[in-house]
């Protein structure tokens, strides 16, 4: 079989994600900082998990190694069947682009570009042409409840809204997995609550979602919490009655501010 790391078909019944004994070390000079002290986990298709943990447990580190924007310093890590460990920067940047969405605290929109535009940029690395990549911005920023905001601005969109266009904009490569780190850490509760239907909506669509959160709340509409502690995962337990999005909003009050009607 020709080695493409983008297309080549994987075992059906292998788990999404497999990493075993990973370290990552960073070397500052003289010193050395173990971010991560061997994590070892499987997450299958259609997990919703969150991590959690204190500030400086690793989860970014070990968001940065799952989103193939970091290799580890040991340990192996197999993401749909593929050993990433042995691929080059190039394969990684192909399988990054194909397969991985990212979401951040800081919505990391170009300002002086529409909402349209910034869904569009990860497009420009594949071969689709013009007309296709609009048209599935369009499709992804109307998954995502912007059908009517295409041309705004960052800034004359609310911080709610522009975590959706960093959704949509994660989304328009149809990757199998997104990953989010702190999506909610800038946005007050109501919001943060519609941002998590929205995950949880794509989760229901067979999306693997992996998300880390400072906020128990927050977990708290995932299916499964790892907790990291000095590197190491310290716990890994399924919740077994996550809260519904779409339900917990109609409990919470309507925030009277400019973004309920901008227009
Ligand atoms: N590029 C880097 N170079 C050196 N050390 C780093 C680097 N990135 C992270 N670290 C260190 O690795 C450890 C883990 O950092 P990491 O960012 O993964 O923590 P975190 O759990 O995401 O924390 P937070 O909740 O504050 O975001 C920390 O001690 C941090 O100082
Ligand atoms: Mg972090």
């Amino acid at each position: 079989m020709i080695h493409d790391p983008g297309l080549s078909a994987t075992n059906p019944d292998s788990p999404l994600i497999q990493i075993d004994h990973l370290t990552k070390v960073y070397e500052l000079g003289e010193v050395e900082v173990h971010a991560l002290r061997g994590v070892s986990v499987r997450v299958s298709k259609g997990e919703f998990v969150a991590i959690m943990g204190a500030s400086g447990s690793g989860k970014s580190t070990f968001m940065n190694i799952l989103g193939c924007l970091d290799k580890p310093t040991k340990g192996t890590y197999i993401l749909e069947g593929i050993d990433v460990g042995k691929l080059s920067r190039d394969e990684l940047a192909a399988i990054r682009n194909k397969k991985i969405g990212f979401v951040f605290q800081g919505f990391n929109l170009l300002s002086r570009t529409s909402a349209i535009e910034n869904v569009e940029l990860p497009m420009f690395y594949s071969t689709v042409s013009n007309k296709l990549r609009k048209s599935k911005a369009i499709e992804a920023l109307e998954k995502v409840g912007l059908g009517d905001r295409l041309h705004h601005y960052p800034n004359q969109l609310s911080g709610g809204q522009q975590q959706r266009v960093a959704i949509a904009r994660s989304l328009v490569n149809d990757p199998s997995i997104i990953l989010a780190d702190e999506p909610t850490g800038n946005l007050d509760s109501r919001t943060s609550v519609e941002v998590m239907g929205i995950f949880q909506e794509l989760n229901n669509h067979g999306i693997t979602i992996i998300l880390v959160t400072h906020e128990p709340d927050v977990a708290q509409f995932a299916k499964r919490h790892v907790v990291f502690r000095d590197g190491k995962i310290r716990s890994d337990k399924v919740n077994t009655n996550p809260k519904i999005a779409s339900e917990v909003i109609k409990d919470l009050p309507m925030i009277d501010d400019e973004e309920d009607e901008a227009a």
